[in-house]
């Protein structure tokens, strides 16, 4: 099978590890696999047959792609490749508008809780003006502040006053795009612990429980946060499951954190890291996404056939 990689990194900088990991793990299972650079594609609007310019030429034919959505900002806009493939029937492992929300932590929660996957109490504000209520609807100080947007930590605050309240929110107000701020009840029993359940075609395949470094609050890899590989309880595994599917994500990273009224779904990720993953389980994540992949291809073709 011709399998493709799409990578959100720009042309001329190094892949990221996964990218390499699942083009290895491809042609080590006798495919074809190569990795293609978002930023390198045209994409051509002609009413009967959109289509997709690879550095000039027509976009080759592939059976199944996998973007790694590498985005923080302009996620709707950057990733309209993704929709163009599809409205090109190439099959995607992960789709175009499931990324998107997964991207958005506002739309996360909405679709979350709207579909009753707990999740840690959160109000949206539009500014300065409900804050203070805000923070006593979801419990009172200390509070966490997100962005919509983030990843690796960047965009969560913790305020543990009511000026650190105001300050976080016009700082995280001037840094995004949008002036939209999630203040969410501080899981302070989770003492800096959570989850991390990485479920790929509706099954689990590992899981790892992360731990915060002293001094800070985010378990994030990326901010020092160390990890160990678990067997999630059958009350986090169904979550995590619910979760992705609320999403309709074929491949996911689940942030769940352990609170005092159950396990509650922080955010799904649609483009997870994996190399924590792998050194924490010894588990081969790279082939498992490949080969479900191709069940997820064939199963695609089979369908356009009918
Ligand atoms: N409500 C909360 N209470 C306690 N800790 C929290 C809360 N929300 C987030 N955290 C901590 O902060 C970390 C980062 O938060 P979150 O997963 O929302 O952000 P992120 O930057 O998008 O992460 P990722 O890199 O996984 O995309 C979590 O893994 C958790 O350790
Ligand atoms: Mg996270």
């Amino acid at each position: 099978m011709k399998i493709g990689i799409l990578s959100f990194i720009s042309a001329g900088k190094r892949a990221e590890y996964e990218e390499i990991r699942l083009k290895k793990e491809a042609q080590a299972l006798g495919h074809t696999a190569r990795i293609f650079r978002a930023n390198t594609c045209q994409l051509v609007y002609d009413r009967h047959h959109p289509s997709v310019l690879y550095d000039g030429q027509h976009f080759p034919h592939y059976d199944v792609m996998i973007p790694r959505v590498r985005l923080l900002k302009d996620i709707e806009l950057r990733t309209a490749v993704v929709k163009q493939l599809q409205l090109m029937k190439v099959p995607m492992f992960n789709r175009y508008s499931s990324i998107c929300r997964a991207k958005n932590k506002l739309r996360t929660l909405q679709i979350l809780d709207h579909e009753d996957i707990p999740i840690p109490k959160t109000l949206v504000v539009h500014g300065p003006e409900y804050v203070d209520d805000a923070v006593k609807k979801v419990g009172g100080l200390p509070v966490i502040l997100k962005s919509t947007a983030g990843s690796y930590g960047a965009g969560v605050v913790i305020a543990e006053s009511k000026r650190a309240v105001h300050s976080a929110l016009d700082a995280l107000i001037a840094s995004s795009w949008n002036n939209l701020i999630l203040i969410q009840e501080y899981v302070k029993e989770a003492r800096g612990s959570d989850t991390r359940v990485f479920v790929v075609s509706g099954k689990v395949i590992g899981a790892m429980r992360r731990q915060a470094k002293r001094g800070e609050f985010r378990s994030n890899m990326e901010l020092g946060g160390d990890a160990v590989a678990v067997s999630p309880s059958s009350e986090m595994t169904d979550i995590a499951l619910q979760a992705t599917k609320a999403l309709n994500l074929q491949v996911a990273g689940v942030d769940i954190i352990q609170t005092k009224r159950g396990p509650a779904v922080m955010e799904v990720n649609a483009n997870p890291g994996f190399k924590g993953l792998e050194e924490a389980t010894g588990f081969n994540i790279a082939r498992e996404i490949i080969q479900s992949a191709v069940v997820y291809a064939k199963r695609q073709k089979a369908k356009r056939e009918k």
